[in-house]
């Protein structure tokens, strides 16, 4: 009854010029293992669940790549989207269908942009979450120790106990800097990995509680999953669905969420320096991808294509990063202006 939904229609945007909406991150192989980070999330999960279990949920704009990417999706597989609409949606969409192909279904919802280095470690987490959401009306998340106040992540609050699967007190989604300072502090926080597990049953009774909406619409489309009004009809009541994050619109408000614990090796690879951070860096503390000479550089991220040359003199603390026509040089401690480049470079075209 294993079922899997990967989401994969964000734009990550602060990995620019990297990420970019007509190619983001999710498609690139951002760490150079010759996997792409879609591809290596749905490798993840290849004891988890059979592979016509899988499904993707993503912008129409993305499916060639996607089926390019994964050549074993059935068109049946990729769920699209017209409209960006954030992940409430999308999580409804995929699993009140699933739910009505297999009403006892287990499911497990992914983004399909981190990296998770100890695959052994999470298969066994992401078990022992199925076996609680399969034998009760849960919502569970894995919960990753936090090692900064980042502001970009939920924040979750347990109770404490032997069990494995631990009772949350409190989600808190992106809270602001000093409320994260404080939650850091506290000991009691861990961060949401973005990685939910539940089953159809179980998410689509928070959604009748927590975003009645949401629930109207997607119960609506009931009779359509699996026709051939089935693409129509979704395309059209996305338009009329709030743009809502799944922790906005569900896990903060839901009671019965839980966490698992568990030190995966999990990065969500949401900016340069979370990628600086999670990469081999050579003697200078540099983490180089292309073809460079590099005089007095340290502490820098270079990711260039590796058919040019680059040549650095007496660089620290820099990005530098080149993709498709765009060649970016930023300090890394101000990587948070990457978002008005972006902003910027949109307006000048
Ligand atoms: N299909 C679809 N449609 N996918 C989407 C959409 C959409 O409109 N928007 C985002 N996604 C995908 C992204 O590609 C990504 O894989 C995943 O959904 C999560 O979206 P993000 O936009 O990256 O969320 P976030 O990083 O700000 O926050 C979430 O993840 C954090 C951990 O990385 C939250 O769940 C946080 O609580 C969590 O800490
Ligand atoms: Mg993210």
């Amino acid at each position: 009854n294993n079922y899997v939904v990967i989401m994969a229609g964000g734009v990550g945007t602060r990995f620019w010029p990297f990420s970019r909406s007509n190619n983001p991150k999710q498609f690139h192989d951002v760490l150079g293992t010759g996997r792409t980070l879609l591809q290596q999330t749905a490798d993840r999960f290849e004891n988890i669940c059979p592979k016509e279990n899988i499904y993707i949920v993503t912008s129409i704009d993305y499916v060639d790549i996607i089926k390019q990417q994964l050549p074993f999706l059935a068109d049946s597989q990729i769920l699209t989207e017209v409209i960006r609409r954030n992940t409430a949606p999308c999580v409804a969409y995929a699993c009140y269908k699933i739910g009505k192909q297999n009403p006892d279904a287990n499911i497990v919802v992914a983004p399909a942009d981190h990296i998770i280095l100890k695959e052994n470690e999470f298969e066994k987490r992401i078990n022992i979450a199925l076996e609680a959401s399969a034998s009760g009306d849960v919502l569970v998340t894995l919960g990753i120790s936090p090692t900064r106040p980042d502001t970009g992540y939920g924040y979750i609050q347990y109770e404490q106990s032997d069990s494995e699967v631990k009772k949350v007190k409190t989600f808190r989604e992106k809270p602001n800097l000093e409320l994260a300072k404080e939650f850091v502090a506290s000991g009691e926080y861990v961060w949401n990995a973005g990685i939910f597990i539940w089953s159809a049953k179980a998410i689509k009774e928070a959604f009748a509680k927590n975003s009645p909406a949401l629930h109207a619409i997607f119960s609506a489309c009931d009779n359509v999953y699996f026709t051939e009004q089935e693409t129509d009809y979704i395309n059209e009541v996305y338009q009329t669905c709030e743009s809502i994050s799944i922790d906005y619109a569900v896990m903060e408000k839901a009671d019965n969420v839980h966490t698992v614990l568990g030190n995966i090796g999990w990065s969500d690879l949401g900016t340069w320096k979370s990628l600086y951070e999670v990469s081999d860096k050579d003697d200078n503390e540099n983490v180089i991808d292309g073809s460079t000479m590099l005089y007095g550089v340290k502490n820098c991220i270079v990711k260039t294509p590796k058919e040019r040359l680059v040549v650095i003199q007496g660089l620290e603390g820099y990005i530098i990063a080149e993709y498709d026509n765009v060649l970016m040089i930023c300090e890394k401690e101000q990587e948070q202006f990457v978002k008005s480049f972006v902003a910027d470079a949109t307006k000048v075209g």
